[in-house]
């Protein structure tokens, strides 16, 4: 075959963006295979019927005025099928009512408070425990704070640096360990969609346990060896805790 146009006879072909990919996961993990862990969790989220979708939409139902807070939209997957008469969604690059970063939007944010925030920005530790302090401080009494993306299945998903593009969780799951930590918050971590930490401050002004000097340079073994000190349960038992209120 002739090619397209001449200069397409004489640039190396690129590789489809696919291969590309494949081809830079294998030189991330290679470059970090001494954090390797044999440890997996075996969860197929395709296979649970609800996702976090369901999720939101249960925790708004029942309050026709609720205002709903989403940190990190993407595409708005999930922004667009929520089901609330206010909807903001912070941003940075896509998505959502507000292009700029949980922390700029959060330091000047002045109106009123919500009753459903999802967190699902970036997703380091320090980042996810400030969006989660900040929602705590935004959060009408009486509302849920979700958190996505605390369950990694093994080492890839959760290392940082990223060194797997498709479901990478990051290290957000330490913040169930600090919420699990405090005697204000009533929470359930889902075993739902990637893991969806499920939280109801039992208390207005409620302070966040601080675990960052444990917590800070753990990898996914501690999380696959500590889990019993977390309240994991199956997605039925989660959204039956969010139907009876949540405590
Ligand atoms: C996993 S996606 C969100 C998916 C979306 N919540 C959904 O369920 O469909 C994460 C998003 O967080 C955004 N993000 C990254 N850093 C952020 C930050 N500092 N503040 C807010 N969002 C951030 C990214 O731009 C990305 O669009």
């Amino acid at each position: 075959m002739f090619p397209a146009t001449p200069s397409d006879a004489i640039r190396p072909r690129r590789k489809p963006r696919r291969l590309r990919t494949i081809l830079t996961e294998a030189r991330l993990e290679r470059r970090w295979r001494a954090n390797a862990w044999q440890g997996r969790f075996d969860y197929d989220w395709s296979a649970i019927p609800y996702n976090r979708i369901a999720l939101v939409n249960l925790l708004l139902s029942g309050r026709p005025q609720a205002r709903y807070l989403e940190i990190g939209c993407a595409g708005d997957e999930l922004f667009r099928a929520v089901m609330a008469p206010v909807k903001i969604g912070v941003d940075p690059a896509r998505g959502g009512t507000h292009r700029m970063t949980s922390d700029a939007f959060f330091a000047s944010w002045e109106g009123e408070g919500f009753d459903v925030i999802f967190v699902d920005g970036l997703h380091l530790y320090d980042q996810v425990r400030r969006d989660l302090v900040n929602a705590l401080k935004w959060l009408k009494p009486g509302g849920w704070i979700a958190l996505h993306d605390m369950l990694p299945r093994d080492w890839k998903e959760e290392h940082v640096p990223q060194i797997q593009s498709r479901g990478w969780t990051g290290d957000g799951w330490k913040c169930a360990f600090e919420i699990a930590a405090t005697p204000g918050l009533s929470s359930r971590l889902i075993a739902m969609d990637h893991g969806i930490s499920v939280v109801r401050p039992r208390e207005p002004g409620c302070l966040l346990a601080d675990r960052r000097a444990e917590l800070a340079d753990r990898r996914f073994a501690f999380l696959e060896a500590r889990r019993d000190e977390l309240p994991l349960v199956e997605w039925a038992e989660g959204l039956d805790w969010i139907r009876t209120g949540g405590v």
